[in-house]
């Protein structure tokens, strides 16, 4: 493994190649948690890698029990290079091997977790050949490049909404009056009944589990976003029946996830739904485009948010929206299973 001394060298140099492999990655994280398993390849200037493993318990009830495993092995790694796929075998090989002296990583409801550059395209089939899935992306949105957002009125919503171009072409009309709204503290219970459906939604896809307390939870999230004075949450209404909801935190609240990108403030996107029966007609498109506008007017950098990767709703949907992805989620389930 590389020495101490040693892995400052690999920092450096890693940061150098990753941000010739996506300028909105963050340098290396030497502040994260980890357990202190010594994981390292090298020395040899072909593999020179380090990596730190974490192991995360989900508090009991918690909303972080609905979008995964409720024990998570989490591996950082970084690369210095040039011999990426080597570098990243011998650490997960190393890691294996250390996991497997760990009580409970061949339990049900554990998993091996690498969140992994999505541009860093060298280290796919490493991955894949040790037995990982991925399931989700961090994507990210860079601002447009504007000094000051304008005015806001019903008109230019309707003229800059994706929504409005598409109308005219293969959208779906739906009858009767769709109104978008903010959504305020009374509507604590209407945000949780959509958002769960998100999870479900979402549970197709390998990673996301709906829990028995997941509503309680999502009412209490819904309940913290809707206590802000103006929160970035916005409902749309058909006919004043609730059917869709987009949910999500300023940078303030997003702080959490911010050191995953480069460019700050970021903000970051945590739900958004929409009935199926108003799917495609434009509804999603227009609460994308107020998020957007608040975002943007407010100075934020970079919008964030996690879609599974199997979604085939979501994944073009937020490539459309400006979204691309930044991170992968590779898994194995349970954590013991890569091979
Ligand atoms: C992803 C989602 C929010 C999009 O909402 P939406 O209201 O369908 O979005 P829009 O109508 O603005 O755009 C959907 C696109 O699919 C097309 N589409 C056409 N018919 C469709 C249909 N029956 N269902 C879905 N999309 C359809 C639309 O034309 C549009 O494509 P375009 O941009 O090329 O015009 C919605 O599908 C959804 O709630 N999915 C389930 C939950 C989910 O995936 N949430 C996101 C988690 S990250």
């Amino acid at each position: 493994m590389a020495a101490p001394g040693q892995a400052d060298g690999v920092f450096a140099r890693a940061q150098r190649r990753m941000l010739g492999v996506d300028p909105l990655l963050p340098g290396p994280r030497l502040d994260a948690p980890h357990c202190g398993a010594p994981l390292g390849a090298g020395p040899g200037a072909d593999a020179a890698a380090v990596a730190r493993c974490e192991h995360w318990t989900a508090e009991p009830g918690s909303l972080d029990l609905s979008w995964g495993a409720a024990r998570r092995f989490q591996l950082s790694a970084t690369i210095a290079g040039p011999e990426v796929p080597a570098g990243l075998s011998q650490l997960l090989t190393q890691w294996r091997g250390h996991l497997a002296g760990v009580p409970g990583t061949g339990e049900e409801d554990t998993a091996a977790i690498v969140t992994w550059p999505s541009r860093d395209a060298d280290g796919v089939a490493t991955l894949l050949r040790y037995g990982f899935d991925p399931l989700e992306v961090l994507a990210a949105r860079t601002a447009p490049r504007r000094r000051a957002a304008p005015a806001v009125t019903p008109a230019s919503v309707a003229a800059e909404s994706p929504a409005a171009e598409s109308l005219a072409g293969s959208r779906r009309d739906l009858d009767g009056a769709l109104r978008v709204r903010r959504a305020w503290q009374a509507d604590v219970d209407v945000v949780a009944r959509l958002a769960i459906e998100v999870i479900r939604f979402d549970s197709r896809f390998g990673a996301v589990n709906e829990r028995p307390d997941t509503l309680a939870a999502l009412r209490q999230e819904a309940a913290g976003l809707l206590a802000e004075p103006e929160p970035w949450t916005w409902l749309a209404e058909r006919d004043g029946e609730p059917v869709a909801l987009l949910a999500a935190q300023r940078p303030a609240a997003a702080h959490w996830i911010a050191p995953m990108v480069r460019l700050a403030p970021a903000a970051y996107l945590m739900l958004m739904f929409v009935h199926p029966a108003e799917r495609g007609s434009g509804t999603g498109g227009r609460l994308v485009a107020e998020y957007h506008r608040a975002a943007d007017a407010a100075g934020v950098a970079v919008t964030l948010l996690h879609y599974e990767q199997l979604n085939p709703l979501s994944v073009p949907f937020w490539s459309r929206h400006g979204y691309r992805p930044l991170w992968t989620t590779w898994q194995a389930t349970p954590a013991s299973a890569f091979r």
